[in-house]
């Protein structure tokens, strides 16, 4: 039977460190437990598993499930594995298992805070790597009929930073395993982006493994990204921008430094990183809230004690300086409670 603790904070739940509260709280180490819990509760729900893409700016008035099922299983098949993880797998400890037992495709997206069922809801990316290009389908609990659906990729409807599981049926399902395509052999490594390259040639590596690859997006976070564990935050706070090839065009006469990346003919996208820091926000501190010394797009917790609301009226302030400057609206990554 699954125990239901009254008042609990959440501070110790969710990366950005905010100290709120849940009206009930139950953490759960399996789906058998899951579906037990669901059947006899009627309050409202509020699932939890890393707490590493949200702000808390409030008490939670619901039943707060904490999603801790482990678990990993590989069925190989000629050169590729599907790997099936449990909800409740801290997704880098899921990225080092896969690495360490050979399993490549997801080496780059090493070190992202999380656990593994909250991967696909957000398409979590990095380093020109996105969930979407391994996932072959997560279970889902329908938490309304407590019966079980697959979602295959298709179904997803993955895009950037987003899934079916932000819009169509959001609040709906409780995803509590997802299964992965992984390369056994001959691994396709992704070392495009930039940073990586630079990063293994100070590492000395001529032929890269998915190893290599993973201590190289390894030593680039560390060194870009606050560790939530001393410094509280949620990554990226804010997304990149797609804005039109038209609007850019008039940007960069002004702004002729401003990077881009092409998405169609007639979009692309820009760092919000880049406008936040040309704003001079890296680094400030604003109350208990601040901006990450050395990547603008990560807010954070910078005394420990920040409130939630702290960082929106932070998140607030950058919002409208960026589109007074660009006429770009910045919008939230993370999902604010
Ligand atoms: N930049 C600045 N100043 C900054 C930050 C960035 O000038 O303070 C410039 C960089 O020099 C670079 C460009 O902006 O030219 C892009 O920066 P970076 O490569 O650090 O990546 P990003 O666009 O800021 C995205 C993801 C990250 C992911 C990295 C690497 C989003 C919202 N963020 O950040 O994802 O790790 O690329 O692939 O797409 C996350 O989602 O939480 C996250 C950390």
């Amino acid at each position: 039977m699954v125990s239901i603790k009254e008042n609990t904070s959440l501070k110790q739940y969710n990366t950005f460190g905010i100290d709120v509260n849940a009206r009930q709280f139950a953490s759960i180490s399996n789906t058998q437990e899951l579906v037990a819990l669901l059947k006899i509760n009627k309050a409202p729900l509020f699932v939890l598993s890393g707490g590493s893409n949200m702000l808390l700016t409030k008490d939670i008035d619901a039943l707060v499930v904490h999603i801790n099922s482990k678990g990993i299983q590989v069925q190989k098949k000629e050169t590729t594995a599907l790997v099936t993880a449990q909800a409740g797998e801290n997704w880098h400890n899921f990225v080092q298992y896969c690495i360490t037992n050979n399993l490549g495709g997801i080496e780059n997206l090493s070190l992202i805070p999380g656990c593994v069922g909250s991967s696909p809801i957000q398409n979590i990316g990095a380093y020109g790597v996105e969930i979407k290009d391994t996932f072959v389908k997560c279970k889902a609990l329908d938490i309304e009929s407590l019966t079980f659906k697959e979602f295959t990729n298709e179904e997803c409807k993955f895009g950037y930073r987003d899934s079916i599981f932000k819009n169509e049926v959001k609040g709906k399902y409780i995803i509590t395993e997802v299964t992965f395509k992984l390369t056994i052999q001959n691994h396709v490594l992704k070392t495009d982006y930039g940073a990586i390259k630079g990063q293994l040639d100070v590492m000395n590596v001529k032929v890269p493994t998915i190893k290599d690859v993973a201590n190289a997006v390894i030593e680039i976070r560390r060194t870009k990204l606050p560790n939530p564990k001393i410094i509280g935050n949620s990554g990226s706070f804010f997304k990149n921008p797609i804005i039109s090839i038209f609007a850019y065009q008039k940007l960069v006469e002004k702004y002729p430094l401003m990077p881009h990346y092409p998405v169609t003919e007639t979009k692309v996208k820009v760092p919000a990183g880049w406008l936040i820091d040309q704003a001079n926000f890296k680094g400030i501190t604003y109350g208990n809230a601040g901006v990450h010394t050395k990547q603008a797009l990560v807010l954070v917790n910078k005394t420990g004690n920040c409130t939630g609301k702290e960082i929106i009226a932070l998140s607030q302030i950058i919002i409208s300086e960026i589109k007074k400057r660009y006429g770009i609206v910045l919008e939230t990554e993370v999902n604010i409670f």
